[in-house]
């Protein structure tokens, strides 16, 4: 009887619909299954010519199919090939505006025709040091290039024709041509069902350089060789996950590497990852974002938060997955370095939010998804998953996973229903009550039960930075040159520091000169924080080249936020650069003055 009861739950758990507060499409009336996009590519106008024709199935006839757009000009519409009437809402400068078209019960296509703005905000078109044109749809732009419905709980197969200037080659989230074509045309095909927030395309003067069968890098002349070089291991990742977790479903595995205003680490579109030219730091220190982004090919791009309030779903699995591949790779050291850094950075994170912005299942109702995607669902998420490891053992926990990633490929999940999975197939009634899951999930902060996460080579640095911070430790003394990139970082971030002290550091080891971007961005916080001037030439520099926002953001607060001086140089900064950057970062950025 009690699983009849409990079968019941389910059921109505995963046929209820959660609306998304982020989508005005109504998909259980009209959904889309497919897309054909033809598109033209202007590099001089910085717009997009194109027609996106749709396949649907309805599910409830109402008379109308509704998509999200925004900043898109209609040029015409038709439905099964006849010209029909549309209707645009009225835009929202988050959601944009509705579009709705008028069909009948049994309509197959809608075919749209439009233009992108200029401005379309998940585009940006690069200059220099080449012309490039990158997407970033996730979490809701890409109804800023492609009339769709926006939410990532519809999925839907894709192909494209897309026409780009002759000698640029073109590449989507999807299989992708490893040559320049003559003509400039270019064909993609999609064949596997993907959200909206997946779609990806990239144009630019690219070269393709294979890693082994199934995996390899595009990027630019000037940073083919030194990508190859970082990401030798490509490979091995793959399999490493797919040793772990299952077969790797999406056929090939290739990474893109962007130009510097590329607004985040890495971006996990199917088949192709865009990747921040900051990782290739010339000694592999910064590859577990690699092994984040691949592992997405199973959290997040199989199994599929169902609106973005899940969020944590995609990022907390995906955090974990990323861990235990580099355990696999480089040794469980690495991994729990990795760990310990994450439950730092979720700390200072949580510092600055909101009580209810540091609960799992978000409620991002009214709000730019944006603002709430933070630290908390990554790493706390972890956090998470990683007390339940401990708890049930390693070998169920790895048999839970397997599974989950099987029985729910290809389908959206939400937070409500991930619990039941875990009160009805991972945890026993004592097992659930010692993890307590409701707790780490609609409650603020950590709870008290979370496994104590300690790295031992973490805590021996912990002990330099206390001897150092206490004048017992000289500088000179550091075994710096033996420390790994997380050691480094966790020293930097920890030190008191002082003017004096920064140079002295930088006299004996050379920091400023580090190539590895965390280092050089933890390095510019105290800088700046101390009010060390000698580095702002530096600062300036960084901020005129790279545009990751987790590190451009935290910069310009922290400029802003010391005032005088460096709030100046901050504006300056940011007149001069905020061009180059992004949306994403670039409005983030903004709200800085606006506060
Ligand atoms: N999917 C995210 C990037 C993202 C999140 C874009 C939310 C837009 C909205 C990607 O997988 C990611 O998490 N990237 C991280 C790197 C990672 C190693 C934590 C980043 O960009 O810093
Ligand atoms: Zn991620």
């Amino acid at each position: 009887m009690k699983s009849i009861v409990r079968l019941f739950f389910i059921l109505m758990t995963v046929m209820t619909h959660a609306k998304d507060p982020h989508s005005f499409a109504q998909p259980q009336h009209a959904v889309v299954t497919h897309l054909s996009w033809k598109a033209k590519v202007d590099l001089n106008t910085h717009t997009i010519h194109a027609q996106a024709t749709w396949d649907l199935f309805i599910h409830q006839s109402v008379g109308y199919v509704v998509l999200d757009t925004r900043d898109l000009q209609i040029v015409q519409v038709t439905v099964d090939g006849q010209l029909s009437s549309w209707e645009t809402g009225k835009n929202d400068p988050v959601l944009g505006a509705y579009l709705r078209i008028p069909i009948g019960p049994s309509a197959k296509k809608i075919s749209i025709e439009y233009n992108t703005a200029p401005d379309a905000a998940a585009l940006l078109w690069v200059e220099k040091p080449s012309v490039f044109l990158f997407t970033q749809s996730q979490a809701i732009l890409a109804r800023t290039w492609i009339p769709c419905q926006d939410s990532p709980g519809v999925r839907f197969t894709y192909d494209a024709q897309v026409e780009v200037p002759a000698g640029f080659l073109a590449l989507m989230s999807a299989e992708n041509p490893q040559q320049k074509s003559t003509d400039g045309v270019y064909r993609f095909n999609q064949p596997l069902p993907i959200s909206s927030y997946l779609l990806a395309l990239a144009v630019g003067d690219l070269k393709f350089k294979p890693i082994s069968d199934r995996a390899g890098v595009y990027a630019t002349a000037d940073m083919i060789e030194a990508s190859v070089f970082e990401f030798a291991d490509l490979e091995n990742m793959i399999s490493s996950a797919e040793a772990l977790y299952g077969e790797y479903r999406w056929k090939r595995y290739d990474l893109l590497i962007l130009p510097g205003a590329f607004p985040f680490g890495g971006m996990e579109n199917p088949m192709l990852t865009f990747v921040t030219p900051t990782v290739v730091c010339g000694d592999r220190s910064l590859v577990s974002l690699i092994a984040h982004e691949l592992a997405h090919s199973w959290s997040g791009n199989l199994v599929t938060n169902a609106t973005w309030d899940d969020f944590w779903l995609n990022e907390g699995f995906t955090v974990y997955f990323e861990f235990r591949i580099m355990e696999a790779l480089y040794g469980k050291e690495v991994a729990e370095m990795l760990a310990s850094l994450a439950i730092q950075d979720l700390y200072e994170t949580m510092e600055s939010l909101d009580a209810d912005d540091t609960k799992l299942k978000l409620n991002l109702t009214g709000r730019d998804p944006d603002d709430g995607m933070n630290d908390v669902a990554y790493n706390k998420g972890y956090w998470f998953l990683r007390s339940i490891e401990e708890y049930i053992g390693r070998e169920r926990m790895d048999h839970n996973i397997k599974r989950y990633f099987d029985q729910y490929a290809f389908k959206k999940m939400t937070t409500e229903q991930f619990v039941e999975i875990l009160k009805s197939e991972w945890l026993d009634p004592g097992a659930y009550k010692a993890i307590n899951p409701e707790s780490w999930i609609y409650q603020p902060l950590v709870p008290s039960q979370a496994y104590p996460i300690v790295s031992s080579k973490i805590q021996a640095v912990d002990q330099y930075i206390q001897d150092t911070n206490e004048g017992k430790q000289e500088l000179a003394a550091l075994p710096w040159m033996s420390w790994t990139y997380q050691e480094r970082y966790r020293f930097l971030s920890k030190v008191s520091w002082s003017e004096q002290r920064m140079n002295q550091m930088d006299q004996l080891f050379q920091v400023s000169k580090e190539k590895n971007s965390e280092i050089q961005f933890i390095w510019l916080m105290s800088s700046i924080r101390c009010d060390n001037r000698s580095q702002a030439d530096f600062c300036t520099s960084f901020l005129g080249s790279v545009g990751r926002r987790k590190f451009i953001l935290p910069l310009y607060r922290t400029m802003v936020q010391q005032g005088g001086w460096w709030a100046e140089l901050a504006h300056s900064n940011f007149e001069q650069f905020q061009n180059q950057y992004h949306n994403v970062t670039k409005n983030s950025v903004e709200m800085l003055w606006q506060k």
